[in-house]
């Protein structure tokens, strides 16, 4: 069983986003392992480290031909892993509401994936979210990355813990209120969220399985 996180911060370091993706998937590798064999279970993907093209809109993959950018770039690496995946993780953080044009790049150039008869689907999906402002476009993030998923016919699903207490995704803010601010390791209930967005990946992965 493996589980694959996507973190789709263009930053090569210090993301908020990808420690948020880092918790989800520790807690996912801990729900996977059998406790004696130490096997790999989770992967962390950071879009950053790849070359992704544009999307030119040719349509070469509604006509089942190979993507012409994917003899140029990183995107065949990037689908090896996603196809091997039980469970797909994308953590992206809000940029102006919505996901980073790297991230968006990468979405756009997987629609070969679903042209090529839902390669994606069955896996199990989970979205997390981090942005500066405690109201800044949090929930859009998630919407665009559950919608994203459903397209490709994977199952979504949120968090699960307390009902009254938690969310349905991880998701959290920099900013705490009007005069402050916080690092990303201080936020408790974003770290809170992921992890219980990671476990719940896991326990349906496991079901599935
Ligand atoms: C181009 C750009 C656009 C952004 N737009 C928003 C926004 O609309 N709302 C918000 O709350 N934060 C916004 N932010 C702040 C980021 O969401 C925030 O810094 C987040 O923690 C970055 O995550 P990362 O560290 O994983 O890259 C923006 C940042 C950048 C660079």
């Amino acid at each position: 069983m493996l589980i694959v996180g996507i973190c789709g911060s263009p930053k090569k370091e210090r993301s908020n986003t990808r420690l948020m993706l880092e918790k989800a998937l520790e807690a996912a590798s801990d729900s996977l392992s059998d406790g004696e064999t130490k096997q790999a279970t989770t992967m962390l993907l950071n879009i950053s480290d790849f070359d992704i093209r544009h999307c030119t809109g040719c349509d070469s993959c509604v006509r089942k031909k190979p993507c012409p950018e994917s003899a140029k770039d990183d995107m065949p690496m990037i689908e090896a892993h996603l196809l091997r995946a039980d469970g797909i993780i994308i953590a992206a953080p809000s940029y102006f509401t919505s996901v980073p044009g790297v991230l968006k790049d990468f979405i756009d150039r997987s629609r070969f994936l679903k042209m090529q008869d839902h390669q994606l689907k069955n896996k199990v999906f989970g979205a997390i979210t981090y942005a500066g402002l405690r109201y800044g476009g949090q929930e859009h993030v998630i919407d665009v990355l559950n919608r994203y998923a459903l397209a490709q016919g994977m199952i979504v699903v949120g968090s699960l813990g307390s009902p009254v207490k938690d969310g349905t995704f991880g998701s959290g803010s920099l900013q705490t209120d009007e005069a402050g601010w916080r690092s990303a390791k201080d936020d408790s209930l974003a770290i809170r969220g992921s992890q219980k967005l990671g476990l719940r990946v896991a326990e349906i992965v496991k079901k599935l399985h």
